[in-house]
């Protein structure tokens, strides 16, 4: 704390001045007028060795479930209870946008619908969120069981080779053939295009052996090159990468400006091909396509047909995308690319994460893994799962919602104020809450709600189950519990259910938009490998580390020994 004393003989108008330059100077130093708000001191090297992530929940159980975070002259407040986020996310959203995420990710998605601002967002919205009806849903089920049973394949041949050798377990990092997955998997539901991750070696050691190998290179590289990017822009106080030049004076950023390249002159590919084959016509038509005829079922496919977006008036010329109309049909070609380049991205690395996370959890948790398999057995026998064979999943569906409340992907949602505003006190918060200025930076912490003893019982074990044991729970003001009856025919709990203790794709206005794409996708994929496989860890636990770019993923990969179940023949 400053204090400053005013000696001044000049009476209280130079005291009123030395007033306010002291609550400047301290609002500075403390990061902003956050009244009597908490305050978690952080040391940078709090942080050594550790995401940041972990160090607020233990920040959380000390100063409370709103806390304001120092970093000299940066602060956030952080926010860990379901009736503030509440607030934050739905009831006053459009107070909020991204902030410092949107600095972040604004140079690689443009204006993507996860960094856009309202103004953009909006129309972008209303375009974008019919594309994921329950006819192309139901036509994804095809996708993923087809590429899953890739990776199935391949699992299968290496083990035959294995088992000729005399081995009975190959040894796997089960995270990258999960990230491969979901790259093809996203590739194909997104814009029709086949990476083939799956069955090729690691594009990463595969460089630049044919075109096609090099764009599969290229965009996966991206991909890393860009989560590595934001997680360590978002914890540096300089915004060096808006430096002039920076982009071309160093090394690492000139890779970046590269990698971004390739994945655009893809893009730009796949929308002139998807322009050049346009049918045009009305979004309710649009939903009611006969799916299982179509070659093409992509969003693509659905956002260039759709009436409405201007994509068809335009030139190519060197592969780059010109429009010959004015300004105002300029922005939905170009928004089309940000708007794929963001899915791209938001759909691939979250759902292999979830994946990596059920399995290290059912490792641990055998008798889990055999509950899996007994349901899996009953309802699917040899088959594949199918659209309507998810419904009877129940198990797998839980384990997929309980791997996501343990390890959320991202585990914070990032804000910033765009005007003053009254953020409420929260469960065993301040009565009145707490005012906040514009501009200020919020974390809400996803990891911490998730894992809050306040909303939990036992809240770092693995429990698939709980989700059907939840109950209302009572006496907690403002905040109205467990209740499935509020989402009706919903196949995974929600944040509706939770009243926002639970809040995996975030909620209110910008939630995810590919919710139920993914989770149906993480159901697939890991039901087909329990079908077949029994899954080990290498090593203990303990030496999967945990490291965050905008998502939770191992230091060192996550190494299993997988061999063919003993109880199926
Ligand atoms: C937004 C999580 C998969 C597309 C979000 C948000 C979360 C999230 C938490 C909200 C971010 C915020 O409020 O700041 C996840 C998880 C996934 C997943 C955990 C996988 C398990 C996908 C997929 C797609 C997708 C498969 C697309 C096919 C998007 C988009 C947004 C978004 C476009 C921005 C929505 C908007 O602002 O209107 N996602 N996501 N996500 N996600 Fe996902």
């Amino acid at each position: 704390t400053i204090r400053c004393q005013s000696t001044s003989t000049d009476g209280p108008k130079t005291r009123n001045l030395l007033d306010n330059a002291s609550n400047l100077l301290t609002n500075f130093l403390s990061g902003g007028s956050l009244g009597s708000m908490p305050v978690a001191e952080g040391a940078v090297s709090d942080l050594f060795g550790r995401p940041l992530f972990l160090a607020l929940y233990d920040w959380f159980l000390e100063h409370g479930s709103v806390y304001k975070l120092a970093f000299g002259p940066k602060a956030f407040v952080v926010v860990s209870d379901p009736i503030v986020a509440r607030h934050i996310l739905r009831e006053n959203a459009f107070s909020y946008d991204k902030g410092v995420l949107a600095d972040i990710l604004e140079p690689i998605m443009g204006k993507g619908l996860i960094p856009a601002d309202l103004d953009t967002w909006k129309p972008r919205r209303r375009v974008i969120a019919p594309g994921f009806h329950a006819l192309y849903l139901e036509s994804m089920v095809k996708v993923f069981t087809n590429c899953s049973g890739r990776t199935i394949s391949k699992f299968e041949e290496l083990l035959e080779r294995e088992c000729l050798q005399g081995g009975e377990a190959i040894e796997l990092n089960l995270e990258a053939e999960f990230s491969s997955l979901a790259l093809d998997i996203i590739g194909l539901g997104v814009f029709n295009y086949d990476f083939g991750s799956v069955t090729k070696e690691s594009p990463i050691i595969k460089v630049w052996l044919s075109s096609n190998h090099s764009l599969t290179y290229s965009l996966l590289r991206a991909v890393y090159g860009t989560l590595f990017e934001a997680e360590h822009r978002s914890t540096f106080y300089v915004p060096y990468w808006k430096f002039p030049l920076a982009r071309w004076l160093v090394p690492r950023q000139r890779k970046f400006q590269k990698d971004l390249k390739d994945i655009n002159d893809c893009l730009d590919g796949l929308i002139r091909n998807a322009k050049e084959t346009r049918q045009e016509t009305d979004v309710e038509k649009l939903q009611q396509r006969d799916y299982s005829n179509l070659k093409d079922a992509s969003l693509l496919r659905f956002l260039v047909d759709m009436r409405g977006a201007d994509v068809d008036d335009c030139q190519v010329s060197n592969g780059k995308i010109y429009l010959a109309a004015n300004e105002k049909d300029f922005i939905p070609t170009v928004e089309l690319r940000d708007d794929l380049m963001t899915m791209l991205i938001a759909g691939h690395e979250t759902t292999a994460a979830v994946l990596t996370w059920a399995v290290f959890l059912l490792a641990q948790n055998p008798s889990k893994m055999k509950k899996a398999q007994a349901e899996i057995d009953t309802v699917l026998g040899q088959g594949r799962p199918t659209f309507d064979s998810l419904k009877k999943l129940e198990f797998i569906r839980l384990i997929v919602v309980e791997s996501l409340r343990l390890f959320p992907q991202p585990p914070l949602l990032i804000r910033r104020s765009l005007k003053s505003d009254s953020l409420p006190g929260g469960h065993k918060g301040k009565k009145d809450g707490y005012a906040i200025p514009a501009g200020t930076d919020i974390f809400v912490s996803v990891y911490n709600l998730h894992r809050s003893p306040y909303f939990w019982d036992k809240p770092h074990e693995f429990e698939p189950e709980r989700f059907l044991a939840q109950r209302n729970s009572e006496g907690i003001e403002g905040w109205a519990g467990f209740d499935p009856s509020r989402s009706p025919g919903a196949l995974y709990p929600n944040e509706i259910i939770s009243d926002f203790a639970f809040l995996p794709f975030g909620g209110g206005p910008r939630k995810c938009v590919g919710d139920q794409f993914a989770l149906m996708e993480s159901t697939v994929a890991l039901a087909m490998l329990l079908q077949k496989f029994d899954v080990e860890l290498k090593g203990p636990p303990e030496s999967v580390e945990q490291v965050t770019g905008a998502t939770i993923h191992t230091k060192n990969g996550l190494w299993c020994r997988v061999k063919k179940r003993s109880d199926v023949h």
